[in-house]
C-alpha cells in the first residue's frame, strides 16, 4: 500500500470533465497528472485550465506516460471499451464513465481484462460514492424501514432534441436509458440486487431512433419489484423511493443527493441532511484512489459483476426496443 497521492490522467476532456472539475481538487488521495485530447491544443488547453503538468495529443501518449497510474475515461460511450482495454493493457488503472459499455460482451471483455492485468476498474457511478447515498444505502441494508419491497426511480431532463447531440445520435450510443436511464437501473439494482428475475420495458423514441424515454418494470427474486424512468423529454424532479414493509425513505435529485427523508410505519419522519454539493464528483475518485491504494481491484461500491448485468439489462431492453448501435 503506498501512501503517495494517485496520478490520474483525463482522457477526452469534453462536457463531463468539465463539470467534474468543478469539484476534482476538493478531494483527498489523488492528483491531476495528465490530460489527453485527439488534440494537442485542446489538450493544453485542459491542462492549463485545470491545473494538469502534462498534456497529451493523443491518447496512445497518456496510455504510455508513467506518470499516471488511474485514467479517467470522459469519451462518448462506444469509445469507453476499446480505450479501457487499450489503457489496461499499458498498466493503467481505469474509472470509465458510465454506461460502462454498450453492451454485456463489452462490459465483461473490460472486466477479464482487468482481472488479466491485475489493475482496477470502476465504472464512474458517481452517486454511489456519495455520504448521503452511503448513508441511506446502510440504513436500508441495516433493516431501517423492514424488506425492501420496491424501488420506484426517474431520472428526469427536458432536452430539446438535436440530431447533432452526442445524446440523440446512435453512432455515439445515444439514448435516454444509458445516459440517464442507468441512474434509477441502478439505484434498483444497488437496493435490491443484480439478479433480477424479469424486465419489462415501454419506450418513445427520438426522431433519430433512439429511445427519448424509456420506462422498465423489474422483477427481483424474492418478490421486489422496482419502477425505473428515463427521459429527455420529461420535466420535473429526479426521485427515488423505497418502500420497505415497515417503512419509506424517499431522496430527490438522488444522481447528486445531499438529504433523505425516513418515514417509519409508526409516523416517525426523520430527515438526514448533509452538506449541499457542488457537483460532487470527488467522490468518485477518492473512493479509486482509496482502492487503488488498498491494492483492491474493484470498488465494492460498484462491482464488475454488478456492471456486467447492468449492461446485460439494459441491452435487453434496447434489443426489444429495436435500439441497436453499429456493429450490434
Ligand atoms: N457522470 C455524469 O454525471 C455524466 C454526465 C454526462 C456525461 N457522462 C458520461 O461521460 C461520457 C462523455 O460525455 P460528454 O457529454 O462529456 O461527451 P462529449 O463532451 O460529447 O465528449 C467528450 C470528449 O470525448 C472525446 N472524443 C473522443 N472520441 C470522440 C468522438 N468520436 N466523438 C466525440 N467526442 C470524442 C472528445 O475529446 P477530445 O477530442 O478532445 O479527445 C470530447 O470532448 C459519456 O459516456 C457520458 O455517459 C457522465
Amino acid at each position: 500500500m503506498t501512501n503517495e497521492p494517485i496520478r490520474v490522467g483525463v482522457l477526452g476532456p469534453g462536457r463531463i470533465v468539465r463539470r467534474v472539475m468543478k469539484d476534482f481538487h476538493a478531494g483527498q488521495g489523488y492528483t491531476l497528472a495528465a490530460v489527453a485530447s485527439r488534440s494537442l491544443e485542446r489538450a493544453r488547453q485542459a491542462a492549463a485550465e485545470y491545473g494538469a503538468p502534462l498534456a497529451f495529443g493523443s491518447y496512445e501518449e497518456l496510455a504510455a506516460c508513467e506518470a499516471v497510474d488511474l485514467v479517467y475515461i470522459a469519451v462518448p460511450h462506444p469509445f469507453h471499451c476499446p480505450l479501457a482495454l487499450q489503457m489496461m493493457a499499458a498498466g493503467k488503472h481505469v474509472l470509465c464513465e458510465k454506461p460502462m459499455a454498450l453492451n454485456e460482451k463489452e462490459t465483461r471483455a473490460m472486466a477479464d481484462c482487468a482481472r488479466d492485468k491485475g489493475v482496477f476498474l470502476m465504472e464512474a457511478m458517481w452517486t454511489r460514492c456519495f455520504p448521503a447515498m452511503k448513508k441511506m444505502v446502510s440504513l436500508v441494508k441495516g433493516g431501517a424501514i423492514g424488506k425492501v419491497n420496491h424501488v420506484y426511480a426517474v431520472f428526469t431532463a427536458s432536452s430539446n432534441y438535436d440530431p447533432a447531440s452526442r445524446a440523440f445520435d446512435p453512432a455515439l450510443g445515444g439514448g435516454a436509458l444509458l445516459d440517464i436511464g442507468v441512474y434509477p437501473l441502478m439505484a434498483a439494482t444497488q437496493l435490491l440486487g443484480w439478479q433480477v428475475e424479469s424486465v419489462q420495458g415501454a419506450c418513445e423514441y427520438a426522431p433519430s431512433g433512439v429511445d427519448m424515454r424509456l420506462a422498465a418494470q423489474l422483477k427481483f427474486p424474492g418478490g421486489a419489484t422496482a419502477q425505473i424512468m428515463g427521459g429527455m423529454d420529461a420535466c420535473g424532479p429526479s426521485h427515488l423511493l423505497v418502500y420497505g414493509a415497515e417503512g419509506c425513505i424517499t431522496m430527490e435529485n438522488f444522481w447528486h443527493p445531499d438529504a433523505f427523508t425516513l418515514f417509519g410505519r409508526d409516523g416517525r419522519r426523520e430527515t438526514y441532511a448533509f452538506r449541499p454539493e457542488n457537483e460532487g464528483f470527488h467522490h468518485e475518485f477518492e473512493e479509486a484512489a482509496r482502492c487503488i491504494r488498498e491494492g483492491l481491484h474493484e470498488s465494492p461500491l460498484m462491482t464488475w459483476e454488478e456492471s456486467v448485468a447492468v449492461s446485460r439489462i439494459t441491452e435487453k431492453l434496447r434489443r426489444e426496443a429495436n435500439i441497436l448501435y453499429p456493429g450490434e
